[in-house]
């Protein structure tokens, strides 16, 4: 059974080793490679940021395999939006724990943050990540430029 905890000080290294696989690097939208000095900063400011969630999924064995984050936006036309990003740990994927992980987060979030919507935007090749997403609930919305690449936005709706 898959069960999540908040992201904590401790897991800077697993993030970082996280956020540099090279599948997770390319399905990005900042592709480059991140320096543990970057990734350290950015991690540190995330955890106590009130409009990041950032969750940890763990197996049975309190083994992390994978992570959800959630970031609260303010944007022009709308007061807030809501945006998922799912990362599954390199050995554990191609078992569908990606659906499992967005579930579980997705009502994470909604305890937090209320009955919000939640956006996820995927490469347009990322058919596993686009498949999960499906899988979890949400449905196509709209293309989209807002990260310079082509990106499907799909939907949670409150
Ligand atoms: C995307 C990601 C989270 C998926 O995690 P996962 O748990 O390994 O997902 P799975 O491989 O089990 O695939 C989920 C579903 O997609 C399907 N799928 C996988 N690859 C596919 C492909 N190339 N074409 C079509 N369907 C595919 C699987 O068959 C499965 O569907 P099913 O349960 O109906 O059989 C994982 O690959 C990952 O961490 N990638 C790098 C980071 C990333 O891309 N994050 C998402 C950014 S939006």
């Amino acid at each position: 059974m898959i069960h999540h905890r908040l992201a904590q000080p401790d897991d800077a290294q697993l993030y970082y080793a996280w956020a540099n696989d090279p599948d997770t690097r390319r399905q990005s939208f900042n592709s480059a490679p991140i320096s543990l000095e970057t990734h350290t900063s950015w991690f540190t400011r995330k955890l106590t940021d009130s409009n990041t969630l950032m969750l940890v999924f763990e197996n049975e064995s309190n083994h992390p395999v994978g992570q959800v984050r959630f970031e609260r936006t303010p944007v022009a036309d709308m007061p807030d939006e809501i945006i998922i990003g799912v990362s599954v740990d390199a050995h554990q994927r191609g078992k569908g724990l990606a659906s499992e992980l967005i579930r579980q987060g997705c009502k994470a979030c909604r305890k937090t943050w209320g009955d919000v919507t939640i956006h996820a935007y995927i490469k347009l090749d990322n058919q596993a990540s686009i498949r999960s997403f499906e899988k979890a609930g949400f449905t196509f919305s709209h293309e989209s430029d807002k990260f310079a690449v082509k990106s499907l936005v799909y939907t949670l709706p409150a």
